[in-house]
This record gives C-alpha cells, sequence and structure tokens, in this order.
C-alpha cells in the first residue's frame, strides 16, 4: 500500500520505518529540513534503538522515502498523523495546534477513498471534530483513530509487534472500508495473532488516555508507599516484590524512584484532567491530581535526601548526576526528573555534573547553564556525592570497587532503585536509596 506519515518524531519516524519493514511504499513529511535530511541519509533523528539499522534497511529497499513537501503525500492510501500534542504554554491542556495544521494539510490533498488515520495521543472529542472537517473538505476520504502505546527505548519492537490495535472508526460503510484498509496496513501484525478492537472515536481516544493516567498512577501509588516505607523504616523494593506477585496487580510499571517523566505521562495525565473540566466530569479526575503531586513530590525528596546526607547543606558539593534522560535508552530529555533534579540541586548551590550516555546534547539545550561530562571517569572523578536518577545499564551495572577509587566521598544516592545495593556497600559505599532503609 502506499502510506504517508505526517511528523516524523519519536512516533512518525518509528511508525515510517515500521510501516515500510511491513511492505509498504512509505513517505514520512516533516515541517523540519534537518530532520528530514537526516532521515534521507538513514540517520534516525533521535536516539531509539535499532532504528537507525531499520532504516537503513528500508530505504535501502527504496520502500521508504522523506520529504518536506505534503504535496508528496498526495497519491497515499492512508495517511498517518503523528505530530506532537504537547502541553499548552501556562496551561494543563493540550497544544492541538500541530494536529490541526497536519491534518489541514493533507486533507487539501487526500484523494477521495485515501483515509487519515490519527494515531497522536489528543483529547476525546478531537476525532470527531476533524471527521466534520473532512467531510467538508473531503466528503470521499475518510477519519479513524488508530493510537499508538509504543515506548520509546522500545519503539520498534513496540511497533512492529504490539500487545493491540485500536481502531476508532465511524459507524456505516466508510467506517467499513476504514476499517478494510487498517487491516490491509497491519495484515502481518494481525496474521501473528495480534488483537485488535474496533471502536468508535472516542473510545479509542480514551483508551489511549486512560491507558497512560493509569501507568503514571501504578507508579504514583508504588511512590506513596515509598513515603510510607520512609516514615516506618519498610522496603518499597521488597513490598513491590510481594504486591507484585499477585497477578491481578502484577510487578511492572511498580519501581519506586525519582517518579515519571518524558513527553508523555505528564503531559497526557494533565491534559486528559483539562478535558474532563471542558466536559463537566471534573470529579472524576481529581486522582490525577494526587498522582500528579506525588510524582513531583518525589523529585523534592530526592534533593531532601541528597541534602540530609550531605550533612544539611548542598552549598559547594561537588554531585554528580548519573543520567539526563527521563529513561535509559532515550536521549529525550522532555521533563526529566534527572534533569529537573540536577537544575535543582545546583540552584541551591551544589556543584553539579550531568552525566549521560545519550541525552547530554539535548539536556544541555535545555539547561545550558548545568555542567555536562560524557567521559563516566571524567564525570565521577572527584565527586563528593553520586546521584543515580536514569537507570542507564552503564551506571547500574558499574564496579563500585573501581569507582569508589574515583570519587572523593563513596556516597550514592539511588533514586531509581536499581542498584545492588550490597555490592556498594561491600565495596565500602554509603548507599540511599528511595523509600529502602
Ligand atoms: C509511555 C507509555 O508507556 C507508552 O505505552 C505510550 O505509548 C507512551 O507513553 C506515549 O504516550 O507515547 P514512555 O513515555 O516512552 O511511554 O515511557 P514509559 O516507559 O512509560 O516511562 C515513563 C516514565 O515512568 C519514565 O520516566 C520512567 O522512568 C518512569 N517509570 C516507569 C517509573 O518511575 N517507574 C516504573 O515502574 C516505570
Amino acid at each position: 500500500m502506499r502510506i504517508s506519515v505526517i511528523g516524523c518524531g519519536y512516533l512518525g519516524a518509528v511508525h515510517a520505518a515500521a510501516m515500510a519493514k511491513l511492505g509498504h511504499d512509505v513517505i514520512g513529511i516533516d515541517v523540519d529540513e534537518r530532520k528530514i535530511d537526516d532521515l534521507q541519509a538513514s540517520k534516525a533523528p533521535f536516539f531509539e534503538p535499532g532504528l537507525t539499522e531499520l532504516l537503513s534497511e528500508v530505504q535501502g529497499s527504496g520502500s521508504l522515502s522523506f520529504s518536506t513537501n505534503i504535496a508528496d503525500a498526495a497519491d497515499a492510501d492512508v495517511h498517518f498523523l503523528c505530530v506532537g500534542t504537547p502541553q499548552r504554554k501556562g496551561e494543563n491542556a493540550a497544544d492541538l495546534r500541530y494536529v490541526d495544521a497536519g491534518f489541514r494539510a493533507i486533507a487539501e490533498q487526500i484523494k477521495p477513498g485515501a483515509l487519515i488515520a490519527g494515531k497522536s495521543t489528543v483529547p476525546v472529542g478531537t476525532a470527531a471534530r476533524l471527521a466534520a472537517e473532512l467531510s467538508v473538505l473531503q466528503p470521499g476520504a475518510m477519519l479513524a483513530w488508530n493510537p499508538e502505546f509504543l515506548r520509546e527505548g522500545h519503539a520498534v519492537q513496540d511497533t512492529l509487534s504490539p500487545d493491540r490495535l485500536i481502531y476508532g472508526i465511524p459507524d456505516g460503510p466508510q467506517g467499513q472500508r476504514a476499517l478494510e484498509l487498517l487491516d490491509d496496513v497491519y495484515r502481518q501484525i494481525l496474521d501473528a495473532d495480534t488483537p485488535r478492537l474496533t471502536m468508535g472515536y472516542e473510545t479509542a481516544e480514551l483508551v489511549k488516555t486512560s491507558a497512560n493516567s493509569f501507568l503514571a498512577t501504578k507508579i504514583s501509588f508504588i511512590n506513596a508507599m515509598a513515603e510510607i516505607c520512609e516514615a516506618t523504616g519498610a522496603d518499597v523494593k521488597v513490598l513491590a516484590d510481594s504486591i507484585g506477585l499477585d497477578d491481578r496487580i502484577g510487578r511492572k510499571f511498580l519501581n519506586a524512584g525519582v517518579g515519571f517523566g518524558g513527553g508523555c505521562l505528564p503531559k497526557d495525565i494533565r491534559a486528559f484532567m483539562a478535558r474532563a473540566g471542558e466536559l463537566g466530569a471534573d470529579q472524576a479526575l481529581t486522582f490525577l491530581r494526587e498522582v500528579d503531586a506525588i510524582n513531583m513530590r518525589r523529585r523534592e525528596r530526592v534533593v531532601e535526601l541528597i541534602r540530609e546526607e550531605l550533612g544539611g547543606s548542598l552549598l559547594g558539593k561537588r554531585i554528580t548526576v548519573l543520567g539526563a534522560a527521563f529513561k535509559p535508552n532515550s536521549d529525550d530529555v522532555r521533563d526529566s526528573p534527572a534533569l529537573s533534579v540536577g537544575a535543582q540541586l545546583q540552584l541551591l548551590g551544589a556543584i553539579v555534573t550531568m552525566t549521560d550516555p545519550e541525552a547530554l546534547a539535548n539536556a544541555r539545550m535545555r539547561f545550558p547553564e548545568l555542567q555536562y561530562e560524557q567521559n563516566l571517569e571524567e564525570a565521577i572523578g572527584g565527586a563528593e556525592a553520586l546521584v543515580l536518577l536514569t537507570e542507564w545499564k552503564q551506571f547500574t551495572e558499574a564496579d563500585p570497587v573501581a569507582w569508589a577509587q574515583l570519587v572523593s566521598v563513596p556516597l550514592i544516592v539511588d533514586g531509581r532503585n536499581a542498584l545492588d545495593i550490597d555490592k556498594w556497600r561491600e565495596a565500602g559505599w554509603h548507599v540511599k536509596a528511595m523509600g529502602r532503609p
């Protein structure tokens, strides 16, 4: 099939490459020329394991191209809308300007019988509004909402082998035709027995926002338990292992620490609350305010913990923050807890060095005033405290005996509960972990 992907960021670039891998003829469109130049040269414009290899593979076979000109997408059968929906400045609601712009640009080009499939995370009600616009702009074209659940760091695998496919489609013959087109796109994935659920637009939009809200709630739940553990001397990791064995609860997303960040969970729960307010259903989601508050408290808590461990003052203390990305295997620093804690420590007078295997360039753009060091040995040399905030394996699998020779004080605060504490203590380190005695 001929497929276009509008927006080539973390979602769209991977989606475009994955659709080509499924055997389609794909064109990726983005307004950012540098990004398109990179992609055309099979260079991933961000760090995502496996993406560069996939881009080279599919571009070698001629099934994937990129352009900044939306007219080049006009003859596609299916157009995937993959643009960002960031938080609106100074508000909680989602900023839909890229969705609207991308949608209108393609709606002007689309041929009759073709489909626009929205993948961006949007407030419930957006698809119905866009479908109404499309029925005026190009009555012969169709709209579906087909949310994406990929995780950064696992994006290629998640796109090619998703847990489920969600189709938000209208009733009637147009919906039927949209379903057939999406089934043709995802034939290989469906043949692997991937569950596929069809529903109305609103439910499809809500599947995405409620899934992210549930994940955020799960993380904040265990972080709330970490607060209780800190107040009682209990151990949140043992607690999570124990309750996680109940398969109704499950162990995944019960890792307590500095909390969630990134370009999705924080802004998605806020946009969801804002949308519920507009719908007069704000009471239903007031608990998400608490989820957000628990999460943000963890950042303050880790700063407090470091201050306590350093004898009550951060002034002039040399602290190395291990990690800048919002999670490992990503160079994404959007709402990164690591970066926000690093900046906070600096504001409180510490001399902060940030190190991260992939995210330093992005971090530097966001907080140019912080000090960055790529070389790990240089970064930790002479430190009076290390703080682990992104659990890259370069940090969690480090040799504590060797590291003890490099730092000036063998003190480490584990903000992700990712270290083998016994091993570090045996090597002479003072280890402080969040929610653990
Ligand atoms: C999240 C969802 O997991 C994806 O399903 C969704 O498609 C995506 O948002 C999106 O909306 O596009 P992602 O933002 O890549 O994916 O990252 P997650 O793996 O969900 O992690 C989010 C944050 O939670 C990270 O900062 C991570 O360190 C933190 N986290 C995760 C915890 O603090 N504890 C855990 O147990 C798990």
